[in-house]
C-alpha cells in the first residue's frame, strides 16, 4: 500500500520548482500560474508585431508548465520578467521550442539562450528528439544548432494524427492555410537532439 507518501512528493515538486541563480543577478526558474499576467504584457507588443501568434490568455494558464522564466527580483520583493520559452511536446519524438521571448530591455545579454538550451533539456527528459521552431530569428536559432529546414518533419502517419490538434501553433508547423495569414515570412527550423 502505498500510503505516508506526501513529505516525499512535495519534496519532489520543491526540487523542480527551484530557483536556479545566473550571473548579473537573473534567476533562471519554472512559471506558475500567478506568472501569466506579467507573460501577457511581455509578449504583448510582439504579438501585435506579428512576431509571435496570438493567444488567449487562458492558452498561458493552461500551458503555464510548458514555460520557463527568467526574473530579475527587485529590492521591493517584486520581479522583473526578463524572458520565457516553453517546451511543447507535439509528437512521440518531435517538440516545439514555442514563445521565446526576451523582454527588449534585457536582450543581447544571454537570456534567450539560456532559455533555449532549458527548453532542449526538457525535451530531452521527455524523451523527445528533434525539436523545431518557425521563427523570423535564423541567425539566433543556427546560432543554438537549429537547421533551417522545409516542410514538416514527421511521418506521413504522425501527420494525419496530428492534423487532429487544435493547437494553433501546431497548425501553423503543419502549414495550415488558415494559420498563413499570421505566419507570412517566417522559417522552419529543427534541432537533432
Ligand atoms: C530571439 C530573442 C529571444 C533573442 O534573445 P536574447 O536574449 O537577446 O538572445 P541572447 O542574448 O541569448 O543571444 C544568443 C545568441 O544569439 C545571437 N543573437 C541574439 N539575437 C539575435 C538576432 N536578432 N540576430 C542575430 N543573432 C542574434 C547573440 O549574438 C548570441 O550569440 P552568441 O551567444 O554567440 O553571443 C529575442 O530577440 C526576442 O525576444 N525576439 C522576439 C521574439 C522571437 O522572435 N522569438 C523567436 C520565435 S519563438
Amino acid at each position: 500500500m502505498l500510503n505516508g507518501g506526501m513529505p516525499f512528493a512535495d519534496e519532489l515538486i520543491s526540487a523542480q520548482y527551484r530557483s536556479h541563480e545566473l550571473p548579473g543577478g537573473l534567476v533562471l526558474r519554472r512559471a506558475r500560474a500567478t506568472d501569466v499576467p506579467a507573460l501577457v504584457e511581455l509578449l504583448a507588443p510582439m504579438v501585435e508585431q506579428r512576431i509571435l501568434v496570438a493567444k488567449e490568455r487562458v492558452d498561458y494558464y493552461e500551458a503555464i508548465h510548458e514555460f520557463w522564466l527568467v526574473v530579475e527580483p527587485q529590492s521591493d520583493g517584486t520581479e522583473v520578467l526578463a524572458g520565457c520559452a516553453a517546451c511543447h511536446v507535439i509528437w512521440a519524438d518531435t517538440a516545439e521550442a514555442r514563445t521565446i521571448a526576451t523582454n527588449q530591455a534585457y536582450r543581447g545579454r544571454g537570456i534567450g539562450r539560456i532559455l533555449v538550451e532549458q527548453v532542449l533539456a526538457d525535451a530531452r527528459a521527455q524523451g523527445v528528439q528533434q525539436v523545431f521552431c518557425l521563427t523570423f530569428e535564423t541567425d539566433f536559432f543556427t546560432a543554438l544548432g537549429f537547421e533551417v529546414i522545409d516542410g514538416t518533419p514527421v511521418s506521413q502517419e504522425a501527420y494525419s494524427e496530428i492534423l487532429r490538434s487544435r493547437d494553433e501553433g501546431t497548425a501553423e508547423f503543419l502549414d495550415l492555410s488558415r494559420v498563413k495569414p499570421n505566419t507570412l515570412g517566417n522559417t522552419r527550423m529543427l534541432r537533432r537532439l
